[in-house]
């Protein structure tokens, strides 16, 4: 195959790859009764109808604004609908829904946006490749993985729905029947010391964020690590042990937040006549005690100190994830070869997690299981740029924004994570007191 072929090819690949993303995203919306679009499910974050036109105004915004130079599809959406809001900031937004564009106008701004980049993409409007101002690639991959993101940030935010404001998909499985007993498990695998690569080279092939540059190799110290994400089961020994009421295993911002939010139990349980359950996407169930726990990063670091250890750096999570005995380093904890549903729970194949451990197609060399899938896993390494980073010319704050130290890297994906974001390099990042995020974690002993 010519070289222009093959270009071509990944062309047509990336656009099949955007008609998907936006399926999924289309999907998500239907997945919120009518009436309850204009509904704030986060206080912290804009309202469900703000994302409706978010995802394709971000794209025209990117795709024909910074890219291709051209002028607004419309002055005012292009610019409402631009930017998320970060958690950190000041104060909770206070607008009313009333404040907001009808949902048909905002349905139609996005219907034409798609209609004119489609034009655009497909070569039915006229552009040169030199109108590029930055990678056609590296342009459509953004805005492929920034809608892919939303796929999942939507999800948890539709979660904190009550089951009445949703629409259950026609071919929901309950997960009440994937529960099966509580799992403990108290050994710890060794882990010798040995090299952690981190990051990706610029001059590779592969796209990635600007927070994945460069490849950046760590000596790590011998550890031990737990083979499986913790459990519900062992995260209730905390809960009733007192843990949230022991100052000790807490520092004080954290146990200043606890207090002040009346935090005394992970956000998706529920404590009813003395028995516990569980929030799932669509239902309210036994709590399922072999489900890796989701936690913030507070409540995660209380038990890690609870059990005398503590969470992994990034650097651990890489060595024990992606290492082996032999020293060498794999592209996924399975191997090298592309992730598929038998590696882990990922890629919107479940709405919730799964039992840990269940896929053991994909377990590291060193024997972590569910390293990719199933719930990120927090770290203790605040997010920062790895040494040669430059943020992209076009999305500039999309990570500088946050080398803030209020933020920590987390690692994995979780069950609604695109497949494409598992790879090794990909780095998430979240605050550690928020605690929508479906994220889980394992401890490591020094
Ligand atoms: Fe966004």
């Amino acid at each position: 195959m010519s070289a222009s072929a093959t270009q071509l090819d990944n062309q047509a690949q990336l656009l099949a790859r955007l008609a998907q993303a936006r399926s999924a995203t289309d999907d998500l919306f239907r997945r919120v009764r009518t009436d309850a679009l204009y509904d704030r499910p986060i206080a912290e974050r804009h309202r469900i109808v703000f994302y409706i036109g978010h995802l394709d105004a971000f794209d025209w915004n990117l795709i024909a604004g910074h890219a291709l130079g051209l002028g607004p599809a419309d002055t005012e959406f292009d610019r409402l609908f631009a930017f998320g809001i970060d958690p950190l900031g000041d104060g909770l937004p206070q607008d009313q829904p009333s404040d907001w564009p009808p949902l048909a106008q905002i349905e139609s701004y996005a219907h034409r946006v798609r209609k004119v980049l489609d034009d655009l993409l497909n070569g039915r409007s006229r552009v040169a490749e030199s109108d590029w101002q930055f990678p056609r690639d590296v342009i459509l991959n953004v805005a492929i993985e920034h809608r892919l993101m939303h796929a999942e940030t939507l999800t948890y935010m539709l979660h904190q729905l009550s089951p009445e404001r949703k629409m259950v998909p026609h071919d929901y499985v309950s997960v009440n029947s994937h529960r099966t007993g509580s799992r403990a498990i108290s050994w710890m695998i060794d882990v010798p010391e040995g090299t952690a690569t981190l990051g990706i080279p610029r001059d590779g092939e592969a796209f990635g964020w600007d927070n994945e540059f460069e490849e950046y190799s760590v000596r790590v110290p011998a550890f031990a690590i737990g083979p499986h994400k913790v459990t519900n089961a062992e995260f209730l020994r905390f809960v009733r042990g007192g843990g949230y009421d022991d100052q000790s295993f807490w520092s004080d911002v954290d146990w200043a937040w606890i207090k002040a939010h009346n935090v005394s139990h992970p956000h998706l349980w529920l404590a009813r006549q003395d028995q516990w359950f569980y929030r799932a996407m669509f239902e309210e169930i036994p709590l399922p005690l072999d489900w890796p726990v989701y936690v913030s990063h507070a409540e995660a670091s209380a038990y890690a100190r609870f059990v005398g250890g503590s969470l992994p750096t990034e650097a651990q999570f890489h060595r024990a994830a992606y290492g082996t005995q032999e020293g060498t380093e794999q592209a996924y904890p399975w191997g090298d070869e592309l992730p598929d549903a038998t590696r882990g729970n990922f890629d919107f194949q479940h709405w919730d997690p799964v039992a840990v451990g269940s896929t053991p197609g994909g377990r590291s060399a060193f024997g972590l299981e569910d390293a990719v899938g199933n719930g990120w896993e927090w770290t203790s390494t605040p997010f920062a740029p790895l040494p040669g980073f430059e943020p992209f010319p076009f999305y500039s704050g999309y990570s500088a924004d946050f080398f803030d130290g209020k933020h920590f890297v987390v690692k994995g994906a979780s069950s609604r994570t695109a497949a494409c974001m598992a790879r090794r390099s990909f780095r998430n990042w979240f605050q550690p007191h928020y605690p929508y995020i479906y994220a889980s974690f394992r401890c490591v002993q020094n």
